[in-house]
């Protein structure tokens, strides 16, 4: 065999090594073998003194394209090994870590499942801000300037006429101001008020409101749509009465009481040992307020409610205490999943 292909052999032949090799520590063993001290290649490069002038020039180009060659992929392949055994290991066959799923707050549920019963009925959805002017929560609201609900025991007060909203109502103006009648709107939201916090009361809470305006609108609509609403949450066997009660926005107004769930009507904590509990306020728009937001009350006349939610909720889930609501304990939470 002749020097040179003597050394296209060798080439042929580390190649295929450094391309079949399983291993980090045999790729260094055949590099070895072909660059080392004693290598191979290293062998024929110190041979080529003794070839003829004409040959050494050849077999030593040859040689050395061969060196630089192999040196590239030798460090190449090798390379390749130590990124693969630095990568993680993972082992296919362990056991995952399960994710738990988050839900819905219950309050977030409740208010759907309102919203829902009221959306089935032709009502849509509208929302305003949490923090109000007073004009929005009372003036507009026919609140006289005097009027014990303006008192600093009952609303937290921002600065200046902004206040936190102390009932979703305001939303009905804000609307009003907006829409020509007919109007049909709900108005789900957080309310605040400056409460002794206890099992039935909290500083935050939260309130549907809703209300119809058009010509014709009655007393009896009003109730019928209550008593709807109050079969498709409660379910049919419900007690419920309304009572008279007075709103300023609001003529006649009334108060909507359910039998109380926990006590099935003896009396409890939560009820306040009268066996009832009040879930909403409702009667029909004030023709004042009408005519403040620009619509003719000889023409239109329109009803409104307002929902609490978590109340409600309590008795329709037994839950006897509506701080539960606000502890975000997963405990209480989870059970609602
Ligand atoms: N805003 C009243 C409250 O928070 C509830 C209420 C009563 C809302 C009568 C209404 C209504 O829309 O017509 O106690």
């Amino acid at each position: 065999m002749s020097p040179l292909e003597e050394v296209a052999r060798l080439r042929h032949e580390a190649l295929e090594r450094i391309s079949t090799a399983d291993s980090l520590a045999s790729l260094k063993e055949f590099r070895v073998q072909y660059l080392g001290r004693k290598g191979r290649l290293t062998a024929i490069l110190k041979g080529l003194k003794d070839l003829p002038v004409e040959q050494r020039k050849q077999v030593g180009a040859e040689a050395n394209k061969c060196r630089v060659q192999l040196e590239h992929d030798f460090d190449a392949a090798e390379r390749k090994f130590s990124e693969k055994s630095e990568a993680p290991l993972i082992d296919p066959t362990l056991p995952g870590t399960a994710q738990r799923v988050g839900a819905m707050h219950l309050t977030t549920q409740v208010i759907e499942e309102m919203c829902g019963i009221f959306y089935g009925m032709g009502f849509e959805i509208a929302r305003g801000p949490d923090i109000e002017t007073d004009y929005y929560n009372f003036s507009a609201l026919n609140f006289p300037p005097d009027h014990p609900a303006r008192d600093m025991q009952d609303t937290f007060f921002v600065e200046g006429d902004r206040l936190l909203r102390t009932h979703t109502t305001p939303v009905q103006i804000r609307e009003l101001e907006k829409q020509k009648p007919p109007i049909k709107i709900i108005t789900p939201g957080k309310c605040f008020r400056n409460e002794a916090i206890s099992s039935r009361a909290h500083v935050a809470f939260h309130q549907v409101d809703g209300f119809l305006i058009d010509e014709g609108v009655t007393m009896a609509d009003l109730k019928g749509c209550l008593v709807a609403f109050c079969k498709a949450f409660f379910g049919e066997g419900l007690k419920l009465k309304f009572r008279p009660s007075y709103f300023p926005f609001t003529e006649p107004s009334a108060e909507v009481d359910i039998q109380c769930f926990l006590c099935g009507g003896d009396g409890c904590t939560v009820c306040k040992r009268t066996g009832w509990l009040e879930i909403l306020g409702c009667g029909m728009i004030d023709p004042a307020v009408l005519e403040m937001t620009g619509h003719d009350p000889e023409k239109y006349t329109g009803y409104a409610f307002g929902i609490g939610v978590e109340r409600p909720a309590m008795l329709k889930y037994r839950i006897d205490d509506i701080r539960l609501f606000f502890n975000n304990d997963l405990r209480f939470l989870r059970q609602f999943v």
